[in-house]
């Protein structure tokens, strides 16, 4: 069963093979979703500041009947903030929205604020700045790994060369149609875990009708083979959902790909349209 496999982040801490997204589900929703998914077996929930959520989320934890420390936790510290006071403020805020005495993983949600996110500047220092709050968290205790998202290239070395503590996860946007190949292997590379988010396309590829025609050829629905794809490929897939019947299909991936069909899935052509989602920074809008 994946929620009971685990991959070791490079400091040794054991995370959870399967996450449950949590982008789209609200504070009030958010406890009942945390609480479902436990009680079917997940152990892993990602959230983040930006998602309003913390509170319904911290709420699902401490009241899942699981101890604490068989769940993993990810939040993500905003986009927003490149300083390192305003990081240390940041981390004790999550902290107490989520009503945890630690967080199993924090990272920064994204190299460049939302809405300069197709701009040039890099924010080297700030992520610098920010990175060294999340340094000193995790010496702290108060954090048990630290990450990225959105990251490239030039963004991680950028914390490789300044960093004194490696980052362990870079979460990225890697589906079925729209994978960075050469930046998952950069990741693995240099022993950084790659999560991969919206592992359905947020809902987009379920019309691809060359994905429907495999999934219905492995017996399977579209976002059990689209997170088994991230799988094959050594990612963490986060799918999203409230439904406890979706949460009990996307944890049934004990399937494998053929090599050939996973090289028809690598060269689908990419998904440029998320529909309403499109808007967002992180699938080419502009918000
Ligand atoms: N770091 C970042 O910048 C970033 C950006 C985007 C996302 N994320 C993370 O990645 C997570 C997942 O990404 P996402 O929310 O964009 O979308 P996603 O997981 O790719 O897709 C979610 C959509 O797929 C549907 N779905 C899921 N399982 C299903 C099933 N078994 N059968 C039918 N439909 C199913 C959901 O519908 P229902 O809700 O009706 O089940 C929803 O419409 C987020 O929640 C968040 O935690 C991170």
């Amino acid at each position: 069963m994946i929620m009971q496999d685990n991959f070791e982040l490079a400091n040794g801490v054991a995370i959870p093979k399967l996450g449950l997204g949590t982008w789209f589900i609200s504070d009030e929703d958010a406890a009942q979703a945390v609480k479902d998914a436990a009680s079917l077996g997940y152990r892993h929930i990602d959230t983040a500041q930006a998602y309003g959520n913390e509170h319904g989320v911290g709420v699902g934890i401490r009241s899942a009947g699981q101890a604490r420390d068989t769940l993993f936790v990810t939040t993500k510290l905003a986009a927003e903030i490149k300083s390192y006071k305003e990081a240390v403020g940041s981390i004790e805020s999550s902290l107490l929205t989520l009503g945890l005495d630690y967080v199993d993983l924090m990272i920064i949600h994204s190299p460049k604020p939302w809405m300069a996110f197709h701009d040039a500047d890099r924010h080297l220092e700030g992520n610098r700045e920010v990175w060294r709050a999340l340094e000193d968290a995790l010496r702290a205790g108060k954090l048990r790994s630290i990450g990225m998202s959105n990251f490239q290239e030039a963004d991680i070395d950028n914390i490789l060369k300044s960093g004194t503590i490696k980052p362990m996860v870079n979460q990225i946007l890697a589906h079925i149609s729209n994978t960075p190949f050469a930046l998952i292997d950069y990741c693995q590379r240099q022993g950084i875990l790659v999560e991969a988010y919206s592992p359905v396309a947020h809902g987009e590829l379920l019309k691809n009708a060359e994905v429907v025609a495999m999934a219905e050829k492995y017996g399977v629905s579209v976002p059990q083979l689209s997170i088994r794809y991230c799988l094959e490929l050594g990612m963490l897939p986060l799918p999203k959902t409230a439904n406890p019947v979706h949460m009990k299909n996307n944890a049934d991936v004990d399937f494998t790909i053929t090599a050939g069909d996973m090289l028809i899935l690598k060269n689908q052509e990419q998904i440029r349209n998320y529909g309403e989602a499109s808007r967002f920074p992180v699938y080419g809008g502009r918000l």
